[in-house]
């Protein structure tokens, strides 16, 4: 059985979209979004540091990911850290090519970040809560 952050990035993965919520002030802001990486332990998502998004996190670096997939839901609870480690962007364009032709390491834009302090929650309407921390 594969570990538990090891679960939550699959779930993501297979999710296809998951949906990433941030604070503005005392705004909830929301977006879809695809990225994530498991890499040195860690769970990685990964924007562009022109976007609002960024900007939010950096402002307020807690926030919440709500994922669907087959009458299970995830929430992933916490708060995310920039990483600016180059070989973690580059596994991150080698597991997404698509980002590719919008992302490079040293485009000054890229930015990867983890979770710390993460509760992740995997909930149906049919079993009990599952709990993941990392
Ligand atoms: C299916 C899907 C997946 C997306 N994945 C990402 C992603 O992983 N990272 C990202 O920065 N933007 C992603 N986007 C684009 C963001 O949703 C979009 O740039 C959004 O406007 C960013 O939020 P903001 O406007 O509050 O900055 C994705 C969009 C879609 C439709």
């Amino acid at each position: 059985m594969a570990e538990g952050i090891e679960r939550v990035c699959e779930f993501l993965d297979e999710a296809g979209t998951y949906y990433l919520a941030t604070a503005e002030g005392d705004q909830p802001r929301v977006r879809p979004f695809g990225t994530a990486l498991l890499r040195n332990g860690r769970l990685y998502i990964q924007t562009g540091k022109v976007k609002a998004v960024s900007k939010q996190i950096a402002a307020n670096p807690k926030v919440e990911i709500c994922a669907y997939k087959d009458g299970k839901w995830l929430r992933i609870a916490g708060e995310l850290a920039e990483d600016d480690d180059r070989a973690v962007k580059e596994a991150m364009l080698e597991k997404m090519p698509s980002l590719k032709g919008m992302y490079s390491p040293d485009d000054g834009n890229m930015q990867m970040l983890y979770f710390k302090n993460a509760e992740a929650v995997f909930s149906s309407f049919t079993a009990a809560p599952e709990t993941v921390r990392f």
